[in-house]
């Protein structure tokens, strides 16, 4: 690792891949990125359940982390990078397709992020919008392993 990869890597830490480091490869940084999406958007569904309290800066930080996330995740395929992965083969042969599925995702949290869900049930709504962008990707890009 020369010093830009640490350079660099220390910006990537700094904008919150926290698990995330430069000698990974290109699965394990999207699978990384992807769980932390999941988990935010975990964070999210037990607002909206009610498991958890109703907490803003619980709901920012989540759909930051969903926001910053999926803008950087379509640039985690290098030709390649096909194997041992979920990633369909649909995403290297439809890329703008499946950019653009990225792209809803990023433009909907940041949305919320505009004008952020101040009770529980704007928390149950935007998980709603949320899921259904997750699901709308997943479907064609995602294998079943
Ligand atoms: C633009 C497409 C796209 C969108 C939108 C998307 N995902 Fe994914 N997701 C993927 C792909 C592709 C994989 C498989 C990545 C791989 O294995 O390399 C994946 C994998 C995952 C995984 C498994 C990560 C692991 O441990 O391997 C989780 C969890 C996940 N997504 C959650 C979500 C949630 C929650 C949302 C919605 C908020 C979402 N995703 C939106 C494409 C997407």
């Amino acid at each position: 690792m020369n010093f830009k990869t640490i350079a660099m890597a220390t910006t990537v830490l700094c904008l919150g891949f926290s698990a995330v480091t430069a000698q990974e490869t290109p699965q394990a940084k999207r699978e990384q990125m992807m769980k932390q999406i999941g988990g935010s958007v975990g964070a999210l569904g037990a607002i909206a359940k009610g498991d958890k309290p109703y907490d803003a800066a619980t709901v920012e930080k989540s759909l930051t982390t969903i926001s910053t996330n999926i803008k950087a995740f379509p640039d985690q395929f290098p030709e390649g990078s096909e194997g041992n992965s979920e990633a369909a083969p649909a995403i290297w042969q439809n890329n703008a397709d499946f950019r653009a599925k990225a792209a809803k995702l990023g433009n909907d949290a940041d949305t919320l992020l505009a004008s952020l869900p101040a009770d529980q049930a704007a928390v149950q709504k935007a998980v709603q919008t949320l899921g259904a962008d997750c699901s709308s990707c997943h479907q064609t890009y995602r294998m079943k392993k």
